[in-house]
């Protein structure tokens, strides 16, 4: 892909870059499969829309705008294969990858966001290759804004690091959920890059452990300080005063600054407020729902108990149930609420590619987008 490959990955001691999806020289959508790091490097080839909604919905990728990214991949690979004779058969296929594609999973909003876009240049006045070279330039237009917004989010972001400074994140809102630089982990990459003195504090996330696993194994190659905590000690080590300040991502931020995220940032917006510590929410164009106006009307995706119930072990990188371990008592009801809502009320302030919006953020946000 044009542009840039920042993602660090040392394999067998030698340092090698990649961005997190591309397409191979066959046509076919390559992914990191994010189920196996960090204990595993491996690339899932998805050659098929099928195996594109697989590796959306069982999170071979996940995080906002990588999820936005890969649907867009999806919509290109089904134009890609075939002989298509007319617009009402291009329609009808468009629209029903569009369709297997919003059903994967129901929070991040990058991927209607992306959905709609395509659906909506699909033009019956030209003809069906036209229609085809629209659909690939949107699909690359998507990767490009978003390669670009995150470096943006990186530079902007970069300015509100004191020289030394510790910040507390959650999830993995890296390179792995976006393409390259990350949105939460982008001003963190900048500020290490600039020589600031960073140490991050990486929330586990519990319980598919994106921090640990994840974000943690991100930092670890970039080289930056960082240590993994419980989602439980969060509020400790804000209230020992460990903490400068939070930088988290997000799935959907809604017209009145409302956003939802990893589950478990709600907790670090309100412990911010209480020990009056900065909490910033880093995100690029395509994580906003300006239709949605209140955070009450997101729908917070419930995955399986199972996530709860067991844990996954090193043995077990393929995560496959039979190799889970159960960490429960396994006779008790789980439920798993995959996000949660944050409040407009407990921002500091949206980092976005070009500004960092402020309160009101209704306002800023209506600005922002005018
Ligand atoms: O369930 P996930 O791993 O897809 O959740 C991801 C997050 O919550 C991220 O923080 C969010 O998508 C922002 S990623 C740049």
């Amino acid at each position: 892909m044009v542009g840039y490959s920042n993602l660090k990955v040392i394999i067998n001691k030698e340092t090698k870059n990649f961005q997190s999806i591309w397409w191979n020289e066959k046509g076919i959508i390559n992914m990191i499969d994010q189920r196996k790091l960090p204990f595993s490097f491996e690339i899932f080839e998805a050659s098929n829309l099928k195996q594109t909604c697989f590796a959306i919905k069982e999170m071979v990728v996940r995080g906002a705008p990588l999820i936005g990214v890969t649907a867009a991949f999806g919509l290109q690979q089904v134009v890609n294969t075939g002989i298509i004779e007319n617009f009402l058969q291009l329609e009808k296929i468009v629209k029903n990858a569009s369709n297997e594609l919003s059903k994967t999973r129901p929070t991040a909003v990058d991927l209607f966001n992306t959905l709609n876009r395509i659906e909506s240049i699909l033009d019956s006045s030209i003809s069906v290759s036209e229609n085809i070279e629209q659909i690939k330039a949107t699909v690359e237009s998507i990767a490009k804004e978003t390669l670009e917004e995150c470096k943006g989010i990186g530079d902007i972001g970069n300015q509100l690091i004191p020289e030394k400074c510790t910040i507390m994140t959650i999830c993995n809102a890296g390179a792995l959920a976006t393409i390259d630089f990350g949105t939460a982990l982008a001003p963190i990459r900048k500020a290490n890059e600039v020589g600031k003195e960073i140490t991050v504090y990486v929330n586990e996330t519990r319980p598919r452990i994106q921090g640990g696993r994840l974000t943690a194994w991100e930092l670890h190659n970039e080289g930056i300080n960082h240590y993994i905590n419980a989602d439980g000690a969060a509020g400790h080590l804000i209230s020992q005063g460990k903490i400068d300040m939070v930088i988290v991502g997000a799935d959907r931020i809604v017209s009145n600054g409302d956003f939802a995220n990893k589950i478990g940032t709600y907790t670090l917006s309100v412990l911010c407020k209480e020990h009056e510590i900065p909490f910033y929410v880093a995100a690029p164009r395509s994580t906003f729902d300006l239709k949605t106006t209140s955070g009450k009307d997101v729908i917070i995706e419930e995955r399986s108990g199972e996530e709860i119930r067991t844990a996954m072990s090193v043995d077990a990188i393929n995560e496959t149930k039979a190799k889970r371990r159960i960490i429960h008592h396994p006779f008790s009801q789980n439920i798993n609420p995959a996000f949660d809502i944050t409040p407009a009320k407990n921002i500091t302030g949206i980092i976005t590619p070009t500004k960092i919006l402020k309160q009101p953020l209704e306002k800023s946000i209506r600005q922002f987008f005018e």
